[in-house]
């Protein structure tokens, strides 16, 4: 599988900015006190003016628990994306519009033309319009939250597929799924699909970790949702001191060299992350 360096960043500085000050309770006042960095030059960071030094970056890392070197490559626009290749099964990212952002499903291939399915698009006919022509079949579906833009094409793929195998994080309810909790496994053929229960960017969030039992020394793939995104984090609107825990649970929890497919911006792999995200201090 090749990477998709063309794919931008989910969130630029000024976003990663924005959700570490809501997670430490600070305004940008408040933050330019704690940092000594001026407050005019926090705003425009905040409103896509970045024109921060690699100094004032590092205070502002200092100040908000982040790591510095990661937010010091944001602000040079050098966020570092490692290649996804060498996957032992096939993955489609299928990209959708949705509001004014893209949000991102996946469908990984199994044998003969089937796979599975995580995530669902914000509906059939968006699904439906960036699906790849190879797959004829899907033998089961994963959903990491119940949100419009990851599970509103959810009960639509169950018709058109005749899915009788579909998953949401224990605690969601969705009609025509099952509750899968942490540690919980589903295989299917040589893949296994392995839950991690993630609360933070919502109470009920699943990562799902993709191991092919055929090749157990390749690469495997963690769908992260919106738990963690290359260079970002989901927005902490359940709980910032849980996403911030489980992010790092989990990112140490699969081989560094584990491709990670967001729910939103390119894939990355753990060791990136748990190297550079901002939100690993
Ligand atoms: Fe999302």
């Amino acid at each position: 599988m090749k990477s998709h360096p063309q794919v931008p960043l989910e969130d630029e500085l000024g976003d990663v900015l924005e959700k570490a000050m809501s997670c430490a309770g600070l305004t940008p006042e408040t933050l330019s006190e704690r940092s000594g960095v001026p407050v005019s030059g926090i705003r425009d960071a905040v409103d896509y003016r970045p024109e921060l030094g690699p100094d004032e970056c590092r205070r502002l890392a200092a100040a908000l628990g982040l790591n510095e070197v990661g937010l010091c490559a944001l602000a040079s626009g050098k966020y570092p994306l490692p290649d996804s290749e060498g996957l032992p099964f096939r993955v489609w990212p299928l990209r959708m519009a949705h509001g004014i952002g893209v949000v991102n499903a996946y469908v990984v291939g199994g044998e003969g033309g089937r796979g599975l399915l995580f995530d669902t698009g914000p509906g059939e006919g968006a699904l439906e319009a960036v699906w790849p022509g190879h797959v004829h079949g899907i033998d089961g579906i994963f959903v990491t939250h119940i949100e419009a833009e990851h599970a509103g094409g959810l009960v639509g793929a169950v018709g058109r597929f005749g899915v009788s195998q579909a998953f949401v994080p224990a605690g969601a309810e969705a009609a025509s799924a099952r509750p899968m909790g942490e540690g919980e496994v589903f295989s299917l053929g040589a893949l296994r699909v392995t839950a991690f229960r993630t609360p933070g960017h919502c109470a009920m969030h699943n990562c799902y970790h993709v191991t092919s039992t055929a090749v157990p020394s390749a690469r495997s793939l963690l769908i992260s949702g919106d738990l963690v995104f290359a260079g970002s984090a989901g927005g902490p609107y359940h709980c910032h001191k849980q996403l911030r825990a489980h992010l790092r649970r989990v990112l140490a929890a699969v081989p560094p060299d584990t491709v990670v497919a967001p729910g939103h911006g390119p894939m990355t792999t753990a060791g990136n992350e748990l190297r550079y995200n901002p939100f690993v201090a």
